[in-house]
């Protein structure tokens, strides 16, 4: 039986990795707004998240923190136990985005966005893990996308990076589950931050002009009303942090569901389609 002492607490402590703009500044409002701690760990800490700090001095610790730098995350880590004595949520947020073929991406690209996106997670799992198996209990929010399932021309590096942080979670969550850790994927469809305004494209060939470019000017031409603001993404996410049985996988949008659910059901349907060949390679018993 689980102890009283390793209950969460009413006022949580929450980790957030890139808490300064997006979905990890909604997420961090929110959780402020319900009376609830908040390490904001953010390359820079900017104007708003020290206004934030200023107006609420016990909830907020702004730590300026890239998550690539595992001695950097670790001192995070440390100041936020140091400061709130534990960590209830750990929103593994940070992340961008590279665009361009699998081709067109150069190397120095393609690790970039590994660096970041695959590595700062790590980097961050492995620093907080030790607290939360200690503690018996926590929640890690671990950020994919819909891209984490499915991709198009243009975004396979992205894609890559998004589907290798969905393997981890899948393996994640049985490994920490004996502790009493939940973990749950956000898989948020395209929303309303400065998540493509920062994207990194790569150098185009013109090989690709019909295939990626045109993508590239289809995602240029969206209206406004394809993405969805940041702070319904929260009220989804915090759907979950809140309930008994959270999902392993949390999409955020009715289009992220529909292109992952496409995507599955092309899967299985291949799966099954060359399922003689594949049951074939079996080697005859007798
Ligand atoms: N927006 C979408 O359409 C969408 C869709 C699917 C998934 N997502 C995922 O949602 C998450 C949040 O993105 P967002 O949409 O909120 O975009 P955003 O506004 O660009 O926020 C991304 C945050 O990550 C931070 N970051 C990037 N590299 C970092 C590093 N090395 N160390 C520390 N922080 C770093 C950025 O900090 P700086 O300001 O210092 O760069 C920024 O605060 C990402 O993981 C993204 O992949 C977004």
């Amino acid at each position: 039986m689980t102890s009283a002492i390793n209950q969460p607490p009413t006022r949580r402590t929450w980790l957030i990795t890139g808490a300064t703009s997006g979905i990890g500044r909604s997420l961090a409002i929110a959780a402020l707004e319900r009376g609830d701690n908040v390490a904001m760990l953010a390359r820079n800490s900017g104007d708003q998240a020290r206004e934030l700090a200023q107006r609420r001095p016990d909830q907020v610790l702004i730590v300026e923190t890239d998550v690539r730098d595992e001695q950097s995350v670790r001192a995070a880590v440390e100041r936020t136990v140091e400061r709130y004595g534990r960590i209830d949520v750990v929103a593994n947020n940070a992340g961008f985005g590279l665009f361009g073929a699998v081709e067109e991406a150069t190397d120095a690209e393609a690790r970039a966005v590994f660096d970041t996106n695959v590595f700062g997670v790590l980097n961050v799992l492995r620093s907080t893990l030790p607290v939360l198996r200690e503690q018996h209990s926590g929640h890690i929010l671990q950020s994919s996308s819909y891209l984490g399932q499915t991709a198009f021309a243009g975004v396979g590096l992205l894609a890559a990076t998004k589907y290798a942080v969905e393997g981890i979670a899948d393996a994640l969550v049985d490994e920490v589950a004996p502790f009493g850790i939940k973990v749950t994927l956000v898989q948020p469809g395209l929303t309303a931050t400065a998540f493509l305004a920062n994207i990194d494209v790569a150098e185009p060939n013109p090989a690709y002009d019909h295939t990626v470019r045109k993508v590239q000017t289809s995602i240029g031409t969206l209206p406004p009303e394809a993405f969805n603001a940041p702070d319904r993404v929260v009220t989804a996410i915090m759907a979950a942090v809140d309930s008994d049985r959270p999902p392993l996988r949390l999409a955020t949008g009715s289009t992220a569901a529909q292109d992952m659910q496409a995507a599955l059901e092309f899967r299985l349907s291949e799966l099954d389609s060359w399922r003689e060949i594949t049951d074939n390679v079996d080697t005859p018993t007798h």
